[in-house]
């Protein structure tokens, strides 16, 4: 019997992700009867307030992110199950002071010494406020369980995040450590794996002898906002390649998992993750564009000289067998002319066709994963159009999972912290994935240093170059 009664210990309790994300999702599962019996949040944070303050505003914040309506009864359960601790996380006397609280929680609100804690936190503190919970005996309780969720950036490249994974591994093992990466909490990406291995039409077709490439795609409408210092260190490399899109192209990509369990199927993605190559120097330029949008310059804690780039497009090969000689291209901007996430599979052209009206090539077959806003999928192929002239038209079936208002599909945060309660780590991402990941954009980072970082427009689709790149190899970007 899996036993989720726990303490959840919020690291960053005024926060903005706290605001936005972790406390509309604790509602959203209260109104779902999802959370366990035995439960209580304890947020700490530097600012001085009461339980009472804090508590309403977090009320304020679930009436505006929640996704499903105000229930008073339900929000007064959530609430008086919410405590505010104000201290610094270098404190030792806060630590103390959290020691005795949890006990009072296995008391009060039957927790069973269980601890779920959360580092919604600026990276600098993941380790320092780690090593802190050992120093004080917070985490020594035996016969219940300990895991540490850790929000991203897990590093800015591959020697901070071994760094930071050390000193992480000297207090949680790695099988209690949850890295998160919130786009594994979407429903479709989970979707990604039940299309693959749960039909039979999909999947012997998945390889380089019917398809053609692979698009995967990003874009947002909005630019960097109030995160400018953080982004200027990251970029879109960094911020939304090392791990979103390389996630999605390693599920998209990897050879059925023996089992559906997080050990089985994380095996896999390490193996596409090791697999991609990215070609060294001479020819970086047909491999990578980079981008940043008009206007980044004036953005709050921005350089005027920044470099930085917000658009990146990259076309990769994989070294294994199933993808010989495949391009993936992927693609992540901001200031783009539409919020959307997807992973079109294009499929090759029949080999031989008698339809004249095909000879310059048919439209391509093409399924499209919706990921965002719109959440399905899109199959298109060739059909004819009905009359006595012989044309060929591509039609698509098109399945919306999220068009009809009543399917309010749950917000990654929900899922991803029932997981943690479950001990079910498939949807985290493991320490291999993210070293690999890191090698892999090292490398690239630094292959194209010399590379040109172009000015686009806000409100289109990126710099020129990123058309160049695909349109020199005959495909051209989808976007649907
Ligand atoms: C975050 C990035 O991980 O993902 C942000 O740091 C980005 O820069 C965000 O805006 C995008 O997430 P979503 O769920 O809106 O696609």
């Amino acid at each position: 019997i899996i036993n989720q009664s726990c303490s959840m210990i919020i690291f960053g309790g005024t926060g903005d992700l706290t605001h936005r994300k972790l406390i509309p999702a604790l509602y959203h599962l209260m109104y779902q009867e999802m959370l366990p019996e035995g439960f209580a949040v304890i947020s700490v944070g530097r600012q001085k307030k009461n339980n009472e303050e804090y508590r309403e505003e977090l009320y304020q914040s679930v009436l505006k992110y929640s996704r499903f309506p105000m229930d008073k009864t339900i929000w007064d359960q959530l609430c008086e199950k919410i405590y505010y601790r104000a201290f610094s996380f270098d404190e030792g006397d806060g630590y103390e002071s959290l020691k005795a609280d949890l006990q009072q929680m296995d008391q009060v609100h039957h927790t069973r010494g269980n601890r779920l804690y959360y580092l919604a936190v600026s990276p600098e503190n993941f380790a320092p406020i780690v090593e802190k919970l050992k120093e004080h005996g917070v985490t020594a309780k035996r016969g219940c369980w300990q895991r540490v969720v850790i929000e991203k950036p897990f590093g800015q490249d591959l020697a901070s995040a071994q760094q930071l994974n050390n000193r992480i591994g000297k207090v949680f093992s790695e099988q209690d450590t949850y890295r998160i990466d919130h786009y594994l909490g979407k429903e479709m990406i989970q979707n990604i794996m039940v299309i693959r291995f749960a039909n039979t039409i999909f999947e012997p077709l998945w390889n380089h002898q019917y398809i053609d490439h692979i698009q995967i795609t990003a874009a947002e409408t909005e630019g960097v906002g109030s995160r400018g210092g953080y982004y200027e260190k990251a970029g879109a490399l960094r911020d939304m390649v090392q791990n979103h899109l390389l996630q999605l192209l390693a599920i998209t990509a990897m050879e059925p998992p023996g089992k559906n369990e997080a050990e089985a199927i994380r095996d896999e993605k390490v193996k596409i993750l090791k697999a991609i190559h990215f070609p060294k120097d001479s020819i970086v330029h047909q491999h990578v564009a980079l981008g940043q949008y008009r206007g980044y310059h004036m953005e709050e804690k921005v350089s005027p000289q920044s470099t930085t780039e917000t658009y990146v497009a990259l076309k990769l090969f994989l070294d294994c067998d199933r993808w010989k000689g495949v391009p993936f291209y992927i693609r992540t901007g901001k200031k783009l002319q539409q919020k959307t996430s997807q992973v079109v599979i294009q499929f090759k052209q029949p080999d031989k066709t008698f339809y004249k009206e095909c000879e310059s090539g048919c439209n391509p077959n093409l399924l499209v994963i919706k990921i965002q806003p719109e959440e399905g999928t899109l199959l298109q192929f060739n059909a004819k159009k009905p009359g006595n002239l012989q044309q060929i038209l591509p039609v698509g079936m098109n399945f919306c999972q999220n068009c009809n208002l009543e399917n309010n599909s749950p917000e990654a945060y929900e899922k991803l912290l029932l997981d943690v309660m479950d001990g079910d780590a498939s949807r985290f991402t493991r320490w291999d994935e993210v070293e690999n990941a890191w090698r892999l954009i090292d490398e690239i980072s630094s292959s194209c240093e010399a590379a040109l970082v172009e000015e686009y427009l806000p409100g289109g689709w990126g710099p020129e170059g990123a058309q160049q790149l695909i349109e020199r190899s005959g495909h051209r970007w989808w976007n649907l």
